[in-house]
């Protein structure tokens, strides 16, 4: 590992944490949770993730790791995706969500815990995850006999602590967000001489990511580009370092979601900066600030960044479960989501491969996904109706969705704020075959009804040819 250096605008979590907190405190908004974190100092560095001496990855660094993780690593598979054509792209899906905890980050887990001294083994590390780091160091620090202590955030997932605490790790649920948790993590790491493992930052695990890179070359042969989602770097760059030193060719890009844009504020501000997040889909991408070592070795070496919206990354959750039987996150699919919402059109034609790289959601935001994804895709519709409040009248509305083959999901009525007392305003949400078929359902009740009002165009929908009357 090389140590580097970059114009870095220290704007640090830690001033805007306190930022936040001061306007908090101004409006009154205090709390027993608040109180307990400002006992935590502010100063503790992590000394493998130094900003002032960022660490780049090699390509050596990565073949060790490798060699290392080899038999405690799934090699998971890539093939060819089924609905390749309907992409116009000649696109592999690397399964890495079928890693045994569900993500890529047992890689630099495992390899960042290999590479422990005895004693460090013996004491045990620590790290601060909101999830899939956490299930990944659990589990292997188990298999190794090391023992783990992860904090997370009160916003983690239920499932995923419960998987931690499966995987005998010492679970603690401390901080607001990731960076409180990360505080706490590094003050306990002080205390008990635990050694801090950072999730996407520290240099072990980088190279451990990049192992990916090296299993992707020997699957698919000289590959135009690869898809990789971005959170805090360490992914990215570990890839990166593979790819381009065996096949420079290869495009290497990036995909955040709208709303954790990190990546990209940094490139522009020449060094990581603090991004305010807000809730998204892909929780695996919500890191506030990427990693030092991270960013310097993956800034030199990307050749594109997207930045998509939450609701194609939805929709991409939906095609991976209906055409490729595939359950994956939001973060794991939010390549795919990149190349529906047309912003990879450049790779038509191309060999490209797309980094499937987690599969740990929550059923609920699962649930949601799917209906959020059928809505972007006009196969979810929602329309308000006023119909005639005499008897039949909801009746003939429903014979008018069922003679259409249209599935009513919910309906409900309402009289009260109408003018003429004779008529009720009926909302509905049904399921339909596609957005045409959405359309002649609309046509259908504007003949019969005076009033009846759809929810706006589904976003995977071109809206100038649809209302220009062509498909
Ligand atoms: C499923 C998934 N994909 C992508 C990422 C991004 O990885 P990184 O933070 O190394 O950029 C994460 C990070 O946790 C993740 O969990």
């Amino acid at each position: 590992m090389q140590k580097g250096q970059y114009n870095i605008d220290l704007v640090t979590e830690k001033e805007k944490i306190k930022s936040l907190d001061k306007k908090k405190s101004t409006s009154g908004e205090t709390n027993k949770e608040e109180s307990k974190m400002s006992e935590i100092p502010e100063d503790i560095l992590d000394p493998f993730c130094d900003p002032k001496n960022p660490q780049k990855i090699s390509f050596h660094d990565v073949t060790s790791a490798a060699f290392l993780i080899k038999e405690g690593i799934e090699r998971t598979p890539c093939p060819r995706s089924t609905t390749s054509d309907s992409y116009g792209m000649d696109l592999y899906l690397k399964k890495d969500f079928l890693q045994y905890t569900g993500s890529f980050k047992e890689r630099g887990a495992r390899y960042a815990l290999l590479s422990m001294s005895s004693e460090q083994k013996q004491a045990g590390v620590i790290s601060a995850s909101a999830g899939n780091h956490a299930q990944a160091l659990s589990y292997h620090g188990w298999k190794l006999n090391i023992p783990i202590t992860v904090v997370m955030p009160k916003t983690a997932p239920i499932m995923k602590i419960q998987k931690c605490r499966n995987y005998n790790a010492t679970v603690i649920i401390e901080g607001r967000d990731m960076a409180e948790a990360k505080a706490m993590a590094l003050k306990i790491s002080q205390e008990k001489q635990l050694l801090y493992i950072n999730g996407y930052d520290h240099p072990q695990i980088i190279a451990g990511q990049g192992t990916i890179g090296l299993e992707i070359l020997e699957q698919v042969s000289n590959p135009d580009a690869i898809i990789i989602p971005v959170g805090g770097g360490g992914l990215i760059a570990g890839i990166a370092t593979v790819i381009k030193a065996l096949s420079p060719k290869t495009k290497i890009i990036g995909v955040e979601s709208e709303k954790c844009p990190s990546f990209s504020r940094a490139i522009e501000n020449k060094g990581p900066i603090y991004t305010p997040i807000k809730n998204t889909l892909a929780d695996g991408l919500a890191v506030p600030k990427v990693g030092y070592n991270a960013f310097i070795t993956a800034l030199p070496l990307i050749d594109k960044m997207v930045v998509v919206r939450e609701e194609w990354i939805a929709l991409a959750i939906l095609r991976l479960v209906e055409e490729e039987k595939c359950v994956v996150e939001g973060a794991g699919a939010s390549g795919l989501a990149a190349i529906l919402a047309g912003q990879l059109n450049e790779l038509k034609g191309k060999k490209v491969v797309c980094l499937l790289c987690g599969g740990n959601i929550d059923t609920t935001v699962f649930g949601r996904c799917l209906e959020r994804g059928l809505a972007a895709e006009g196969r979810l519709v929602k329309f308000v109706a006023e119909v005639s409040d005499r008897p039949g009248g909801i009746q003939e509305l429903c014979e008018i969705l069922s003679s259409l083959g249209v599935s009513i999901k919910d309906i409900m009525h309402e009289r009260a704020w109408l003018r003429d007392i004779y008529t009720v305003e009926v909302k509905v949400v049904c399921e339909t075959r596609d957005w045409e078929h959405s359309m002649q359902l609309k046509n259908n009740l504007k003949k019969h009804y005076q009033k009846v009002q759809f929810s706006e165009l589904p976003l995977a929908i071109n809206a100038d040819v649809w209302l220009s009357g062509r498909k």
